[in-house]
């Protein structure tokens, strides 16, 4: 099964996706979404909790629930998910949206993740029309894509969303724009941007900047 110069596969129930390696001339070792790599994290490390990302979502502030615009391989949910929210993630790739249903779906008869997936809901679309669907959430966390980088300077799944999504990212920047200013008016309490950490800031200066080592999170109040 292939979806736009990308090899779909399928072992034990899951979905993977390779890319073409022109310089190696063969496919790569086909990228698996695991969420129990980052639940095993949250899990070891509690200091996580107080890493960027959650403290721009709120987390210590008293926000209970998020919606996750830009859903991707999910990494950020999990990482919502093992604070302790309740989260919807949403995403408008069909590939993608399927791989993450069979993860969660799979994570939702293992034992130990049952409860936490039980707040764990997917949503297929853009993000932009189910905001009309659902009660309005307190807060809403958009990972836009960045802008391409060359081959090899990014991690392998960024590498594979590239490639997967390349016909919908020519114009990121004003799409972007597009998603934070409808997210602006419907989250109740805040919204969250990730950006690179030398991008200019989308649409308008945010209340406050979360910074990583190469990232940062821009948190606009509502
Ligand atoms: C950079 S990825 C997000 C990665 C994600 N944060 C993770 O941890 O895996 C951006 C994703 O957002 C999706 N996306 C972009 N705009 C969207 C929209 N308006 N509605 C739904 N999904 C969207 C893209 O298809 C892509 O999968």
């Amino acid at each position: 099964m292939d979806s736009e110069g990308v090899k779909i596969v399928e072992q034990e129930g899951r979905l993977g996706l390779q890319i073409f390696d022109s310089s190696l001339k063969k496919y790569m070792n086909p990228y698996f979404v695991d969420f129990s790599k980052t639940f095993e994290m949250f899990s070891r490390d509690r200091s996580l909790l107080s890493q960027p990302l959650l403290k721009a979502i709120g987390v210590k502030k008293g926000v209970r629930s998020v919606i996750d615009a830009t859903a991707g391989f999910c990494g950020d949910s999990i990482c919502f998910l093992s604070a302790g929210l309740k989260v919807t993630s949403i995403e408008r790739n069909f590939t993608l949206f399927e791989m993450i249903s069979r993860e969660r779906s799979l994570f939702l008869e293992k034992k130990p993740y049952r409860n936490l997936m039980e707040n764990f809901n997917l949503r297929f679309g853009d993000a932009i029309d189910i905001f009309g669907e659902v009660e309005a959430p307190e807060v809403i966390y958009l990972d836009p894509m960045f802008p391409r980088k060359k081959k090899g300077k990014s991690p392998k799944e960024m590498q594979i969303l590239q490639e997967l999504l390349k016909e919908n990212t020519f114009d990121v920047e004003e799409e972007s724009s597009r998603i934070l200013e409808a997210s602006l008016s419907v989250a109740t309490k805040r919204v969250v941007v990730k950006r690179p950490l030398k991008a200019t800031f989308l649409m308008k200066k945010p209340n406050k900047s979360f910074l990583g080592k190469s990232i940062r999170y821009d948190l606009y109040l509502a």
